[in-house]
């Protein structure tokens, strides 16, 4: 993310809090703003950041539903860390394996492209949106990313360029690939778009 200080940041699903009370860390003078929108789940982000000493606007909303929620403020950063199926930390929740059902992949797919485009509009030019899942599956990760790069490209030529980290994991032609064993982590992915800075 390579927060900022001074920088509006949107943690778009937050719950526990785990990333939102990193990026307060990382960079305490950002404004943070993070929305889940399950409400019990968002009294743990509370809960988090206070045990921390952080603090962070919270609302319950969800995400998708701008016109309901947004300011009309863009942001700086646009963290979407989004619901999944979990299958890469299915070593430590074993349960995942009886729980999800053969169409959760692609129900799930429809809600994190949904959140994508819902979300793409409210990030700043020269602004940056990373979106993760801690799936191994194809179609929560390089498939969503990849159908989203598209509708961008074709509709807003020139506007978007996918940004590579240089970090752990393997490179995927959207986004990078973590599997679950390699040093030892979990199953995680990561892309990230920024949007053209205004001339
Ligand atoms: C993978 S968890 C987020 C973990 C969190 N980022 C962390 O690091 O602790 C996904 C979260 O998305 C929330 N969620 C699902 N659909 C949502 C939506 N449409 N809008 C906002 N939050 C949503 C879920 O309630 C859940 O808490």
């Amino acid at each position: 993310m390579q927060p900022q200080p001074g920088q509006r940041i949107l943690d778009a699903c937050a719950a526990p809090g785990g990333k939102t009370a990193h990026l307060l860390e990382r960079c305490p003078h950002a404004s943070v703003h993070a929305i889940d929108v399950d409400p019990q789940r968002l009294q743990r982000v509370e809960e988090n950041l206070s045990r921390l000493g952080l603090s962070a606007q919270l609302l319950c909303a969800d995400a998708a539903d701008t016109e309901r929620w947004w300011d009309g403020k863009p942001f700086d950063r646009i963290l979407i860390d989004a619901p999944c199926t979990g299958s890469g930390v299915v070593r430590r929740h074993p349960d995942i394996k009886w729980l999800r059902r053969d169409s959760d992949p692609e129900q799930l797919a429809q809600t994190q492209l949904k959140l994508l485009q819902r979300l793409w509009p409210l990030l700043a030019p020269g602004g940056r949106l990373i979106y993760t899942t801690c799936s191994v599956f194809r179609a929560e990760n390089e498939g969503v990313m990849g159908r989203f790069v598209d509708e961008l490209q074709h509709d807003q030529p020139g506007q978007a360029r996918p940004w590579r980290p240089t970090d752990a994991g393997d490179e995927r032609l959207h986004g990078v690939q973590v599997l679950p064993g390699d040093n030892d982590e979990d199953g995680f992915y990561y892309a990230s778009v920024e949007r053209a800075a205004v001339r």
